[in-house]
């Protein structure tokens, strides 16, 4: 298994390269970023693990000797918020930024598994989509925008509720996009069963959608979720890399070009949406099927879907018109 990091010396970058440099699964793992790579890929060279590492730069065909062979590559490339900035404001960096690496990925790696971090996923996914359909290369199944730290977050903060010792064992599906209220957290859906007292219910779900601002204000200027993400980033990627050596009953929410994938055309039709998240099963070639779980939104989710819907479709366009008309 071939693993790349496109952005790999930044806040996520890091971190997330350092847990898979750690990781069995990996063989190889390729560095790329447009700074400071060599010094990351010395770095993390030290660690006796398997991943033989590399690190690359764009000078001499670094983003191609970078993504050729690769199985999996993770793109966290791209500017963070600062406080008062919405993910949209990031949009007119970091689009052509994902452009740029997805462009590379349908050159030099077109069947790996692509996962998007980069802000905001709602349109990056989106422009990911566009530039591999325009290259010929388009495999729905395989391209993933990352919406894992919603549910990290959810497992997280219901935790002063259920009181339970390892939170990561609640499993909240968190489903629709990643900004504000297109994040839908699913309670009512959660397992083991959670029981949230009514006057508890709003906070607990604000707390989801806008966690990405606590941790932006907190920083002051410094950016946004790092650590945090590249935990998120990293069981994420973890989950595709097993799925894709045999194992069998991964399921996982993640933002996906609905009509693509197995399932997803009865939640596109029901959410109007193309790309939305929703918990996917994973197999070999990426994902197997998507689950409707919008059916079973209770009235109180339902009314929080009606918002996520409105939002979300503006996003998504505006991914698709920017690599249609390009600016
Ligand atoms: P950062 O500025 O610390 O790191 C970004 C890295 O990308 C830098 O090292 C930069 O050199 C690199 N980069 C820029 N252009 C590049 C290019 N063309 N090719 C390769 N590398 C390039 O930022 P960060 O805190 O790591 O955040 C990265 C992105 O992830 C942001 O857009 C942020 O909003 C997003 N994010 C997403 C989630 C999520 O849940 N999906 C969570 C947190 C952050
Ligand atoms: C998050 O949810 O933490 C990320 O999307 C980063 C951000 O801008 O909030």
């Amino acid at each position: 298994m071939k693993a790349v990091v496109a952005g790999a010396s930044g806040g996520i970058g890091q971190p997330l390269s350092l847990l898979l440099k750690a990781c069995p699964l990996v063989d190889k793992l390729a560095l790329y970023d447009v700074v400071n790579t060599p010094g990351v890929t010395a770095d993390l060279s030290h660690i006796s693990s398997i991943a033989q590492i590399e690190g690359y730069l764009p000078a001499d065909d670094g983003m191609k000797k970078a993504l050729t062979g690769a199985d999996i590559v993770v793109i966290p490339a791209g500017i963070p918020r600062k406080p008062g900035m919405t993910r949209d404001d990031l949009f007119k960096i970091n689009a052509g930024i994902v452009q740029g690496l997805v462009q590379g990925c349908a050159e030099h790696c077109p069947d790996a598994y692509i996962l998007v971090i980069s802000n905001p996923v709602n349109s990056t996914v989106p422009i990911a989509a566009e530039v591999l359909k325009k290259a010929g290369k388009f495999n729905a199944k395989k391209l993933f925008g990352v919406t894992t730290l919603d549910v990290v977050r959810s497992e997280t903060f219901v935790q002063s509720i259920t009181g339970e010792r390892d939170p990561s064992k609640t499993v909240i599906p968190v489903i629709g996009g990643h900004s504000g209220e297109t994040i839908v957290p699913l309670f009512s859906q959660a397992k083991p069963a959670v029981k949230i007292p009514e006057d508890k219910l709003d906070a607990l779900v604000n707390r989801v959608q806008f966690g990405g601002d606590e941790v932006v204000k907190a920083k002051d200027g410094a950016g946004s979720a790092t650590l945090s993400m590249a935990y998120a980033g990293y069981r994420f990627a973890e989950k595709v890399m097993k799925a894709a050596k045999g194992e069998s009953g991964i399921i996982e929410p993640t933002f996906m070009y609905l009509p693509g994938v197995p399932g997803g055309d009865e939640i596109a039709k029901a959410t109007g949406c193309e790309y939305f998240s929703v918990p996917v099963e994973l197999g070999k070639e990426g994902a197997l099927k998507a689950t409707n779980i919008v059916k079973d939104a209770n009235d109180y989710e339902k009314k929080l879907l009606e918002k996520c819907y409105e939002g979300l479709k503006g996003n998504i366009s505006k991914g698709i018109d920017f690599v249609a008309n390009p600016p």
